[in-house]
C-alpha cells in the first residue's frame, strides 16, 4: 500500500532530536572560530601600539562570547538529551564524600565551610552514578553561587527515609546563602529561568529531569536572606510490610 504524501506541518521528527542535531552542527564551526580567535590573540598580544591594544581587546570579546555560546549549547544538549539510565549498585555516601572532596578547595577559597553528614545506615542501591553526580553538582554549584559574596556553610547530608511504603535515599544540599522568595521558588525548575549572571537556567531543569527519570523528586525549602535546602529523594527498594 502506498504511503500518504506528507504535507507541510506533518511532524514525525522528534523536535528534541532535531534541536540536538542542530546544536551539534553549530558546535563545530564555533570551535573553529574559537581556535582562530585564540591564534590571532596570540599573534597580537605582544604589540605595543594603540591599534594592537584595540585589536587584542576586541579579540578577547570574541573569544569570551564564543565561549559563552559554547556553554549555552553544552547546557542545552545536557538538558535535551535522552538519558539511557546506566543503573549500578552504588553508594550515595561515597558519591557525597567524593563531591565534598572535589568542591572543598574551591569552597575554602570563597570562605565557604563544607560539612559532610553521612547516614551510616544508608546502603548501596541502584542508580546511575554519573547522572546523579551531575544532579548534585548542579545543586552544589548553585549553593556556592548563593554564598559567593559573604561565604557561609555548605552542608552535604545523606539519610534514609520511609514514605508511602517505599524506602528513599535522600541527598541534601543546604546553604546559608541569599535564599529565595516564594515567587522565585515557584519558577526555579523552569528551563532558562536564571537570576545569575552567566547562568543558562538549565541546571535545575536538568537535575529535575534526571531525578524524575530515576523515579525520584526534588524538594526545596528556602528563606530569603537565610539560605536554602534542596532534598533529592531517590527510591530504594519497596518496603515489605
Ligand atoms: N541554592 C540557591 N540559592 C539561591 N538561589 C538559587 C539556588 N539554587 C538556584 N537558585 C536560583 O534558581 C535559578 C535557576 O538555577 P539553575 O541552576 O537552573 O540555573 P543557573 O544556576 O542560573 O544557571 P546554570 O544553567 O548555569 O546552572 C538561579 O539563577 C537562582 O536564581
Ligand atoms: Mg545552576
Amino acid at each position: 500500500m502506498s504511503q500518504q504524501p506528507k504535507r507541510a506541518g506533518d511532524w514525525d521528527v522528534d523536535v528534541a532530536v532535531l534541536a540536538g542535531s542542530l546544536v551539534h552542527e553549530i558546535k563545530n564551526p564555533l570551535s573553529t572560530l574559537n581556535i582562530n580567535a585564540q591564534l590571532l590573540l596570540e599573534d597580537w598580544k605582544d604589540g605595543t601600539g594603540p591599534k594592537e591594544a584595540r585589536t587584542v581587546k576586541r579579540l578577547k570579546v570574541i573569544v569570551s562570547e564564543v565561549e559563552r555560546l559554547e556553554r549555552i549549547l553544552q547546557s542545552f544538549l545536557r538538558f535535551t538529551e535522552r538519558h539511557e539510565l546506566s543503573l549500578k549498585l552504588a553508594s550515595l555516601n561515597d558519591l557525597f564524600q567524593e563531591l565534598a572532596e572535589f568542591i572543598e578547595p574551591e569552597a575554602s577559597r570563597a570562605s565557604i565551610q563544607v560539612r559532610l553528614g553521612l547516614d551510616s545506615n544508608l546502603q548501596s542501591f541502584s542508580f546511575d552514578p554519573d547522572l546523579i553526580r551531575q544532579v548534585f553538582l548542579n545543586l552544589i554549584l548553585n549553593a556556592k553561587s548563593a554564598m559567593e559574596e559573604k561565604g557561609g556553610e555548605l552542608i552535604l547530608r545523606t539519610r534514609r527515609i520511609e514514605r508511602g511504603g517505599h524506602s528513599w535515599a535522600v541527598g541534601e544540599v543546604i546553604d546559608t546563602g541569599h535564599g529565595m522568595s516564594r515567587q522565585l521558588c515557584d519558577r526555579l525548575f523552569h528551563p532558562y529561568f536564571s537570576t545569575r549572571k552567566g547562568g543558562t537556567g538549565l541546571g535545575l531543569a536538568t537535575s529535575k529531569r534526571i531525578t524524575e527519570e530515576h523515579g525520584g523528586r526534588i524538594e526545596v525549602e528556602s528563606q530569603e536572606g537565610t539560605g536554602s535546602q534542596f532534598s533529592v529523594l531517590l527510591p530504594m527498594e519497596v518496603t515489605r510490610s
